[in-house]
């Protein structure tokens, strides 16, 4: 079976892309390289040592898909491509819902145009907004987001969702992904942000390797055990390793499913800290700063549902992602620049 995985050379991407591979699926990789570096693919090929077909292209560009499309015929498409940044797409919404929404429209009129009408979607806790209730099921009301990115996966699973009602051809499945963290064993392919980073785990590694000279705790003020925020981290490699067990939800008449890919198990910023500083033997500093903008207390997921239908399970616990995270880093002080 061939898996098309467009935003591929991505954090994500990248770590799907070796365990699609590792389970026996040829993976062909779409991506534009806006959030990723060339070298990606070179270190997955020499983790899996197997050839990776790389197309260099934007998703929005529908001719270069028409041609990919026609090439490689894919049975199937795992569709990471996509801005990410949270407090970016507060000031470029244009950009997230051009780039996000209609290069993801674009994707699908060529799926359908060449027949290929299976998909796998990076969607997000996000969408939950302020979730009504945690642990958080599949079956918590979708909430109001907070930025233009959020909005983003809202409305792509409702544009999905549609598609699949009008269609049944169509073999739709929504991940809804907890906050991933960790990488890859090899310490050769991890996340690599652009600048400083919004996210905490990336920012308490540029701490623990001397780039950044404290973490910021975003607000201890919260009603959670000891104040700061609350969330629910996943190994990025069981995040991979999902994808590959939802492909048994593309097959015939499957439908549109719908799945949170988590642990189930909520930590706080201040655990992370503690964590990472037992598993790396790395000192975090910290201070205490105000509340971040459009943050919410607590967000963590049941995992029953992908346990149950999909056989799905995180491995990983907190040690082996601050370690992985750590290792990544410290091999990788500049990421994937020299
Ligand atoms: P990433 O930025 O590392 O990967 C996204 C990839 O898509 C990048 O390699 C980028 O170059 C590529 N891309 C962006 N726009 C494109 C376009 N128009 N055409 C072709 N390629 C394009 O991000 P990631 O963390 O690997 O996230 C992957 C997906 O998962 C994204 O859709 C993201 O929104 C979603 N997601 C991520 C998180 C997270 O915390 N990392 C959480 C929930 C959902
Ligand atoms: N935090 C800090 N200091 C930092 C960064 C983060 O204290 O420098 C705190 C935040 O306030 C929050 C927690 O650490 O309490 C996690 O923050 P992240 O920015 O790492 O992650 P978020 O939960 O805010 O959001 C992430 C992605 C979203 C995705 C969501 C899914 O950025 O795109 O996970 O749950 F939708």
């Amino acid at each position: 079976m061939k898996i098309l995985v467009t935003g591929g050379a991505g954090f994500i991407g990248s770590h799907t892309v070796v365990e699609l591979q590792n389970a026996g699926y040829d993976a062909v990789v779409v991506d534009n390289l806006v959030n990723a570096s060339p070298k990606v693919i070179a270190r997955v090929e020499a983790i899996t040592g197997k050839k990776i077909p790389f197309y260099e292209a934007d998703i929005r560009d529908r001719e270069a898909l028409e041609k990919i499309f026609e090439q490689e015929k894919p049975d199937a498409v795992i569709h990471f491509a996509g801005l990410k940044a949270v407090g970016e797409s507060v000031g470029l919404p244009w950009e997230y819902y051009e780039n996000n929404v209609s290069g993801t429209l674009t994707l699908l009129d060529v799926m359908r145009k060449n027949g290929c009408k299976n998909i796998i979607f990076s969607s997000s806790a996000t969408v939950y907004g302020d979730p009504a209730f945690v642990p958080i099921t599949e079956e918590c009301p979708k909430g109001t987001c907070t930025n233009p990115y959020g909005w983003t996966k809202w409305m792509l699973e409702q544009i999905l969702t549609d598609l699949q009602f009008a269609d049944k051809e169509w073999n739709v499945v929504l991940l809804r992904y907890f906050n991933p963290i960790g990488a890859h064993k090899s310490g050769t392919i991890g996340e690599n942000p652009n600048g400083v980073p919004n996210n905490l785990m990336p920012y308490i590694t540029q701490v623990a390797v001397g780039k950044l000279p404290q973490l910021h705790v975003y607000g201890d003020d919260y009603d959670t055990h000891d104040g700061t925020g609350v969330r629910d981290y996943i190994h990025v490699v069981d995040l991979a390793l999902g994808h590959v067990k939802a492909l048994k939800k593309l097959e015939p008449g499957s439908g549109l499913n719908i799945y949170n890919l988590g642990t189930g198990v909520g930590y706080s910023v201040l655990d992370i800290v503690k964590n990472f500083e037992e598993a790396t033997g790395k000192k975090i500093p910290y201070v205490i700063d105000p509340r971040r903008a459009g943050d919410i207390a607590t967000c963590y997921s049941s995992a029953k549902k992908a346990q149950e239908e999909l056989g799905w399970e995180a491995q990983y616990g907190i040690k082996e992602m601050c370690e992985d995270s750590w290792r990544w880093q410290s091999m990788n002080p500049n990421g994937y620049d020299e």
